[in-house]
């Protein structure tokens, strides 16, 4: 029986598998046979003559043995052929990706251009390996060529994950502190105008109508006469059509206690409907933040988990805007991973640091 190299067998497996999460190298067949050939010259042969049958067994031991060596080695590899290729570079990655982002632009009208790149790539490569493509070249292709395929990159590139009262203690602080102090602050005032939040990037709503909520029972209570308005934007239209029929699966109650959702919900057969004097605090609009018009006289904007897609400058510039939107001593409201950034923090001040609540001075 003729011995043969089970370790070969082995580093291709991991090759591909690697190779089919790497969208910025080459996987022609001459990139990949150097791959192949660095590592295999780097880890230790193993050669077998057993039967098929007890391979199984033994790959497995050698994966236990040798794993790291061989992920390490490889990885190594992928990057000095990536950066020698031993053929002309088939394309640009960096040119291809501008020239998407440019394509993406004159069809959709979207600007993706000041987007975090790492982050963009990663979920268009999501895409790429559904669509069987290997670079940026041949995406711009399927979008050309299927323009159904744009939805579905919209979808993966504006994650719209969001839930009722995500992230309790900053609600608890809207609820306790802050609300209150607007409501009190339009009282002494005499103000006839609204109380107008602005809830920017809301998804499909769960954010405005966790603020609708509250404000409904706090007015309710002893402010019968002031009104309220909630206007919720994001880029997203499938989202906002989500929002504006106010239905929700369970999972969007996880952080909501039942006092709230029985109170403000009707259940119907497979979720929950919210009920319409709740509803109608809200109006969605479909707004992209970067291009579109802020919505002025706010007495709080908030815009949570959005800044994420951002790159620093483009934040810096959205924080301003949002500034230049509130009324003075209005409040604005981040994420809890986000933070205040350049001249922002000058113009403000800090309400609550672990809510990420800021006033404007
Ligand atoms: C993760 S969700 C945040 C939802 C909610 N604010 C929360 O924290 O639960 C991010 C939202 O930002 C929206 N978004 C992304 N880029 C945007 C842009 N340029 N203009 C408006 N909305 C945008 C997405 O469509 C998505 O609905």
């Amino acid at each position: 029986m003729q011995a043969h190299n089970i370790m070969e067998d082995i580093v291709k497996n991991y090759l591909d598998e690697i190779l089919s999460m790497r969208f910025d190298v080459c996987t022609c067949d001459i990139c990949r046979q150097n791959i192949l050939a660095y590592t295999l010259s780097r880890v230790p042969a193993q050669y077998v003559t057993t039967e098929i049958g007890a391979m199984h067994t033994l790959i497995e031991q050698i994966k236990v043995e040798h794993s790291s060596k061989i992920l390490r080695e490889l990885i190594v590899a992928i990057q000095l052929v990536k950066d020698n290729p031993r053929h002309e570079k088939i394309e640009d990655d960096n040119q291809a990706y501008q020239l998407l982002l440019k394509q993406i632009k004159l069809d959709r009208g979207a600007d993706f251009s000041h987007y975090r790149e790492a982050l963009l790539k990663r979920r268009m490569n999501l895409r790429m390996k559904m669509c069987k493509v290997r670079n940026y070249s041949e995406y711009l292709q399927v979008l050309v060529h299927t323009p159904a395929e744009y939805e579905k990159l919209f979808e993966v590139l504006t994650i719209n994950v969001s839930s009722f009262f995500r992230d309790k203690d900053v609600w608890t602080k809207l609820k306790v502190d802050i609300l209150p102090a607007i409501i009190a602050a339009k009282k002494k005032s005499g103000d006839s105008h609204k109380i107008r939040i602005w809830s920017a990037g809301c998804s499909h709503g769960e954010e405005p109508y966790s603020l609708a909520i509250l404000l409904y029972e706090l007015l309710e209570k002893d402010a019968q006469n002031i009104k309220a308005e909630i206007v919720a934007t994001d880029i997203d239209k499938d989202c906002l059509n989500i929002a504006r029929k106010g239905f929700y699966g369970k999972d969007a109650f996880k952080e909501m206690s039942s006092y709230y959702k029985n109170k403000f919900f009707i259940p119907v057969s497979d979720g929950f409907q919210i009920i319409p004097k709740i509803k109608e605090l809200v109006i969605f609009k479909e707004r992209n933040l970067i291009h579109d018009e802020a919505v002025f006289g706010a007495d709080m904007v908030i815009c949570r988990n959005v800044f994420i897609y951002f790159n620093r400058s483009l934040q810096e510039h959205l924080i301003m805007k949002f500034h230049g939107a509130l009324l003075k001593g209005g409040y604005f409201v981040m994420g809890m991973t986000e933070s205040l950034l350049g001249e922002a923090r000058h113009i403000f001040r800090t309400e609550d640091s672990l809510c990420r609540i800021y006033q404007k001075i």
